[in-house]
């Protein structure tokens, strides 16, 4: 028995993790294990890095926190820059403290500024575990089911041709929130064109397209954000995870033609670490850190290494049923039953050997999502013992 609530539906597989550096982690007894999650997916420049800690040092040194009222040149400077990368110039950020809580604020603003209804979004798309966006009620959201789409055969653009696109209620839906990818932790990916089509046409009628890039930002998926990929840019982004590289700290991005209808609409929220000066700052040394050390670039580098090498492994082995992936977000769909008993004791024998996967309660996945920053010996390391473990030898 512990004294500490633990993820509902997770295995405690290691007591006391005590300390780590890059992508290792060590245990209590001095054991190295290889982080290829980031722990939830949350460090891209890898845990501890030196910047980060000097970072966290200084600030936290000077002023760390403060009031409603009270201003930071540092928080100023983190804004600049996320909304630069945004491509949002002149637009406005607030810093918070979860992931759920940049999707949720995000949802906020749309809906003070929208006229109509309703917001769209995927039925696999998750948010997170607060408010409109968590609970997703149907007098507030439209969801759609992209999955037939994945195999359309019409060519052309989506309109007007497709049924299902006729049976969105375009004239109820003030705002569309994409999720480019992470997709409920299975790693799917919504065909292009839908996406483009479904957001070219709520901005065409006024509407705001919104991005979760929770998961898929901060280089994750081999380029800034993840909806780079689509071609579309969005008027709010949230972001969360990376961009603290382990520091609870998020941020909500709001294009400057949005953020001028919020000034005589002010969106009804507050807590008390808005805007703090040392998330910010971390937030602020995380993405120059990624640009400095050229890592969107290397990790690409890197998951195409992965990818070849889950690839090769797939071809030797019946074990893989399917792998996805858009750079270091990588999905392996095992060969399984439906109680996934093969996954669970493959997660369990690869953390018994070292390795730190990501795995979800009763699912067939296997989830990798390490560091941008992580040594090619250790993916290599990775690839030889999980072929030994879907092998069943030692
Ligand atoms: C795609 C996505 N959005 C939002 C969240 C919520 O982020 P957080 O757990 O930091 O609140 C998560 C968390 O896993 C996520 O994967």
């Amino acid at each position: 028995m512990t004294n500490i609530i633990w993820m509902s539906g997770h295995e405690r597989l290691v007591d006391d993790m005590v300390r780590a550096d890059n992508c290792s982690l060590y245990d209590a007894d001095g054991k190295r294990y290889v982080d290829l999650e980031s722990g939830v997916w949350c460090t891209p420049i890898g845990h501890g890095h030196p910047e980060t800690r000097r970072v966290m040092a200084d600030q936290a040194a000077r002023i760390g926190h403060t009031g409603f009222c009270y201003g930071s040149g540092v928080v100023e400077q983190a804004a600049a820059k996320v909304l630069d990368l945004h491509a949002m110039t002149g637009g406005q950020c607030v810093f918070l403290c979860s992931g759920s809580e940049a999707v949720e604020y995000g949802v906020r603003v749309a809906q003070t500024v929208s006229p109509k209804p309703l917001l769209m979004t995927m039925t696999d798309s998750y948010f997170g575990v607060y408010g409109s966006a968590y609970r997703k009620e149907k007098d507030q959201w439209f969801l759609f089911d992209w999955m037939e789409c994945a195999d359309c055969p019409l060519t052309g653009e989506c309109r007007p041709a497709c049924p299902r696109w006729a049976a969105i209620p375009f004239e109820k839906i003030g705002g569309f929130l994409f999720e480019p990818g992470s997709s409920s932790g299975l790693v799917r990916f919504p065909p292009d064109k839908l996406i483009r089509g479904i957001a070219a046409k709520i901005k065409d009628a006024g509407g705001l397209f919104l991005v979760n890039e929770v998961t898929t930002g901060v280089g994750r998926t081999g380029e800034w954000f993840g909806y780079q990929h689509y071609g579309v840019s969005p008027d709010i982004a949230a972001m969360g995870k990376g961009i603290g590289n382990g520091y609870p700290v998020s941020v909500t991005a709001i294009a400057p033609r949005v953020a001028d209808r919020l000034a005589d609409q002010p969106v009804p929220y507050a807590q008390s670490h808005m805007n703090d000066p040392l998330g910010a700052a971390l937030a602020h040394t995380v993405l120059t850190v990624i640009a400095q050390e050229g890592l969107i670039e290397r990790g690409r580098d890197i998951a195409a290494r992965l990818m070849a090498g889950l690839e090769g492994i797939q071809s030797r082995t019946d074990g893989i049923a399917a792998l996805r992936g858009r750079g270091l977000m990588v999905a392996v769909e095992l060969q399984d039953d439906d109680q996934a008993s093969r996954t669970t004791r493959c997660h369990r024998d690869l953390v018994r050997r070292g390795y730190i996967l990501g795995k979800r309660p009763g699912l067939n996945v296997l989830r990798l999502d390490p560091s941008l920053t992580i040594e090619t010996a250790d993916i290599d390391g990775f690839l030889e013992t999980f072929e030994q473990v879907l092998l069943g030898g030692e």
